[in-house]
């Protein structure tokens, strides 16, 4: 059986079909009933509106039943440990995903890193428990490390922007400000959707906050082009995609005074007009939700460069590709 953690998981050919059908239901929005008489049961730990409501109209428009389960608002609380369970928790994580994957023909999880151990996060220890619990196909709907909804829809979006060649367009991730420290698995799969597109990309980001150097080595190996500097003016020079994306460094992972310090350093980051000048008129792509003039200026999001809400979009078709290849194709 196969889940989607992520798609390093998948073969390069899988990849790329799973782009291609993406683009197919972006031209094709309410194809033959394909999965009629199917379900899936999504679980979230944590708050959403695109990925919810993508992956609920997804299954719609294909011909399934899906239904949401915000955990702890109506469920119980799941524990995932070994030790006896005598605190909030009444249930634990595998009986709870033992009987869902009995109902449902699949299942989407959105679990979030817990910022608490990054060894843990990093090696996807609460998801794979799910992972491992289920007896049907399980997609992420973001985890502590990987998104990979966000990265087939962002894919097909950059396909469709250059005519279905992105191969040496220079891609530029940039960290941005942001009052929190979020996860990393927006910039982890945005990195290795464009490595693997072939693009040029470069990772700009303040010295404090690098990305895992295991995702780096992974997108190098895809054969792209992949660096990464602490410049962000010369990183805009020339570039043609700038995706935008707060996260919170390797380096102060679990020390959140550390994390704010270093962050705060950086408050010049924001992706301004001036700094979209620098670009070859670069599309500018966000995962959303963003915060305005904090993340990016005002002006930039409505700009005619900005394809964000295409992006966005995409959600939508990306999520078909994944739901048949789940379901149909396995
Ligand atoms: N980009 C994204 O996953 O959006 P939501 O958090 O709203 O689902």
């Amino acid at each position: 059986m196969t889940h989607l953690l992520d798609w390093q998981y998948l073969t390069d050919a899988q990849w790329q079909q799973s782009i291609e059908r993406a683009l197919y239901f972006a031209q094709n929005r309410r194809p033959e009933s394909i999965l009629k008489g199917k379900s899936i049961g999504l679980l979230f730990f944590n708050s959403s509106l695109r990925t919810r409501t993508s992956m609920e109209l997804a299954a719609h428009e294909l011909g399934a039943f899906a239904s949401t389960l915000n955990v702890g608002q109506g469920t119980w609380g799941f524990a995932f440990g070994n030790e006896p369970m005598f605190g909030g928790e009444a249930e634990h994580i595998e009986e709870a995903i033992g009987v869902l994957s009995r109902y449902y023909d699949a299942l989407g999880v959105r679990l979030f890193a817990s910022f608490q151990d990054y060894d843990a996060d990093k090696a996807e220890v609460k998801m794979n428990t799910i992972l491992n619990a289920s007896a049907k196909p399980v997609i992420n709907l973001e985890s502590a490390f990987y998104h990979p909804c966000q990265a087939l829809a962002d894919a097909a979006t950059i396909t469709q922007h250059f005519n279905g060649n992105p191969q040496g367009k220079k891609f530029v991730l940039s960290w941005a400000p942001h009052p929190k420290a979020l996860p990393m698995a927006v910039p982890n799969s945005a990195l290795l959707q464009a490595a693997r597109l072939g693009m040029e990309v470069v990772v700009a980001r303040p010295e404090t906050h690098a990305l895992d150097a295991d995702i780096m080595a992974l997108a190098r190996s895809y054969g792209a082009n992949v660096t990464e500097t602490d410049n962000q003016q010369e990183a805009f020079e020339g570039a043609e995609v700038i995706y935008a994306k707060a996260w919170g460094g390797a380096l102060s992972y679990t020390n959140p005074t550390m994390e704010e310090y270093f962050r705060r350093q950086n408050g010049n980051w924001t992706i301004t007009e001036e700094k979209m000048k620098l670009t070859q008129e670069a599309a500018f792509m966000h995962c959303l939700p963003v915060r305005r003039d904090v993340v990016v200026d005002t002006a930039v999001l409505k700009s005619a460069n900005a394809i964000h809400l295409n992006q966005a979009e995409f959600r939508l078709h990306a999520q078909k590709a994944i739901l048949e290849r789940l379901m149909i194709k396995g």
